[in-house]
């Protein structure tokens, strides 16, 4: 999912394949987001590990805008067909 994103993304330009990554990184920081707060006390050495992953998607998220990522114009659109993929491939994942 990931690559067929990323490679169609990239035929279409640098700044779309950038957007891309930085789309991707904004759900998954969310997803990581939603998992630490469902975590017990009892869980804390996975939580540890899901917020330094967590941190990882962030860094690479203001690489991705530091390399040109916009969501100006028809770039907000993108933004929104791959955030909406990307959360239906996290909910498949979820369900399998
Ligand atoms: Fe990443």
């Amino acid at each position: 999912m990931g690559v067929t994103l990323g490679f169609g993304t990239a035929m279409l330009g640098e700044k779309a394949a950038m957007l891309c990554t930085a789309s991707v990184e904004e759900v998954i920081d969310g997803h990581y987001k939603d998992q630490t707060y469902k975590l017990g006390k009892d869980e804390e050495e996975l939580k540890k590990k899901i917020m330094k992953f967590r941190q990882d998607e962030l860094d690479h998220k203001d690489i991705a805008y530091d390399n040109g990522a916009t969501k100006k114009g028809l770039y907000g659109v993108l933004d929104k067909i791959i955030k909406t993929s990307s959360r239906i491939a996290i909910t498949i994942s979820e369900k399998v």
